[in-house]
């Protein structure tokens, strides 16, 4: 409304998004023509940010809740959030040149929305309502407990930690966007954020961030991309398939500002994507695993996915790292044991006291520790996680009661099948074939297409974890976005974390100084002290 009035005002549109801003509240139902970023619509916040190094009080630049597209569909959703560090423990920083981590907060493919955060990474996780503590997300690791999906609910052993957060007080500027997901309708009751809505939704606000390069603060040749789970396959998705052709078309539906959504890395954490190969991969992975109940999954329905996960998986022509070599079905469980779990298993059993580490073998029969390393199979690993999280098929449930099944909606239809082994093991008819409009948004979901035929204008740095007890997918997904990004010569960093469940994010530090190292532009670290006390700050008088 205030907007409005300002516009019948004939004041520009800045001022009125710059009124909304101080006044702290959520600003009209509608989108920005001019899509133009106003440098002065900032509150400024101070908070208290606990690092590796220490705690450090941030001084902030507080964008909030700017629409980045001209026309669009759901407003609450398709605004970002932008914070730009103005000082770390009384140092003043410039961070005009600074990267920009791109967090987006999406859990389970749902909605989510920034328009009502009062600061840095404010948006809840799911079920909690803005600006509550999150002292409620069950979990902590080891253990393989759970993180509620949503608001970039990353855990590290137990604690909340946020990249957001974390890189503000590195000296970097913060982009939050919001997107729309699968359970958003409108008035009709017609489903407005399924696929490929919440990818194409972040790019527009990539779009936005970059064609504001010069008034919105830090270097947008330098975006970061984030994200946990649903929020770590958009992340993924984004870093491979920059600027790609085929999301032109909903882009410009939008009136997406004209600009690249190329991001420079990306980083994702538990990636739940390759949707459409997921059942192959989690029942070759985990389908020995009994359910929760201690019951085992359907064995035909089980061995007939994991019998096509070894077409899919010779037709990637994927190697292992080092030397390994072809990554097939045969060989991965030992691919995975000795490139990633137990080089995690041992790291974490090295850090343990001896009596501690004597009581953590005690108590896991299937992890041997001989010569200072962990040792076991991949059999044993398997007996070591227990219980697998999700039934058969994991993702295209034959009920269609999955989160994917709803991405897949359409129209007023909440979900649909989108393989075709559950549409004809659903419908009993082994000729029914896929609704048409499915193929393409598979693809527009999915990293891996854009990785296999080396999109030129993807990310070349990349960051992915997953915790080794997170059942949520297969641990082949982080593995094949790894290889695939090897293959062509990109720079990837990639590690499990033992014992960990859905949603582990056990080094949030070392990612942000990756950033610093792939960009050049070093984290802020405060000045060192001179030899007669004080700090160099005090000394030559910087407040
Ligand atoms: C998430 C977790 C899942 O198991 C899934 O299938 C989709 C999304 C999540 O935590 O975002």
């Amino acid at each position: 409304m205030q907007r409005r009035e300002a516009m019948k005002l004939g004041l520009g549109a800045g001022l009125a998004v710059s009124m909304a801003a101080l006044s702290g509240r959520s600003w009209a139902q509608e989108g920005d023509a001019n899509l133009q970023f106003d440098p002065e619509a900032f509150t400024e916040l101070t908070t208290t940010i606990t690092t590796a190094a220490g705690d450090r009080e941030v001084v902030y630049h507080f964008y909030k809740a700017i629409p980045y597209v001209a026309r669009p569909v759901d407003v609450t959703y398709q605004c970002l959030n932008v914070s730009v560090p103005i000082r770390i423990d009384g140092q003043a920083v410039d961070a005009s040149q600074a990267p920009i981590l791109f967090a987006n907060s999406v859990g389970g493919y749902m909605p989510s929305s920034v328009a009502n955060a009062n600061g840095i990474d404010d948006s809840p996780p799911m079920g909690l309502p803005p600006g509550a503590a999150p002292g409620g997300i069950p979990g902590g690791t080891p253990g393989g407990a759970q993180v509620e999906s949503g608001g970039n609910a990353m855990l590290d052993r137990g604690q909340r930690v946020s990249n957001a957060k974390l890189a503000l007080a590195a000296g970097y500027v913060v982009v939050e966007p919001g997107a729309r997901g699968r359970t958003l309708t409108n008035s009709n009751g017609d489903y407005i954020g399924v696929a490929p809505a919440p990818i194409v939704d972040l790019k527009a606000a990539a779009r936005y961030i970059s064609a504001n390069a010069g008034r919105v603060p830090g270097n947008t040749k330098l975006m970061v991309s984030s994200g946990v789970s649903a929020g770590g396959a958009l992340s993924a998705l984004l870093g491979a398939s920059g600027d790609n052709a085929i999301y032109a078309d909903a882009l410009a539906e939008l009136g997406a500002a004209e600009g690249s959504d190329v991001m420079f890395a990306s980083g994702a954490w538990c990636p739940i994507t390759d949707l459409e190969h997921a059942d192959m991969a989690y029942e070759w992975n985990w389908g020995q695993n009994p359910l929760p109940s201690g019951s085992l999954v359907d064995s035909k329905l089980s061995s007939a996915l994991a019998g096509l996960f070894e077409g899919y998986q010779a037709s990637l022509g994927l190697q292992g790292l080092g030397d390994f070599g072809p990554l097939t079905t045969r060989t991965y469980g030992d691919y995975l044991v000795q490139t990633y779990l137990a080089p995690a298993a041992t790291a974490y059993l090295a850090g343990l006291s001896p009596t501690d580490r004597e009581s953590y073998l005690a108590a896991n029969p299937n992890i041997a520790w001989s010569g200072g390393k962990a040792d076991f199979t991949w059999e044993e690993f398997l007996e070591h996680v227990g219980a697998r999280r999700k039934g058969v098929p994991a993702f295209d449930a034959l009920d269609l009661s999955t989160p994917e099944n709803n991405l897949f909606g359409i129209d007023q239809t909440e979900a649909r099948h989108f393989t075709a082994f559950s549409l004809r093991e659903a419908m009993g008819d082994p000729n029914a074939e896929l609704a048409l409009d499915i193929p393409g948004k598979v693809v527009q979901m999915n990293p891996m297409p854009f990785l296999r035929e080396a999109n030129p204008t993807r990310a070349k740095f990349w960051w992915f974890r997953v915790g080794a007890k997170d059942t949520d997918t297969a641990l082949t997904v982080v593995g094949n976005l790894t290889a695939a990004a090897q293959k062509l010569g990109d720079d990837v960093d990639t590690a499990m974390y033992w014992d960990a469940g859905h949603g582990a994010n056990e080094d949030a530090d070392a990612f942000i100084d990756w950033i610093g190292v792939i960009t050049g532009y070093p984290p802020f670290s405060p000045p060192a002290k001179p030899p007669g006390g004080g700090t160099q700050a005090s000394a030559i008088g910087v407040a």
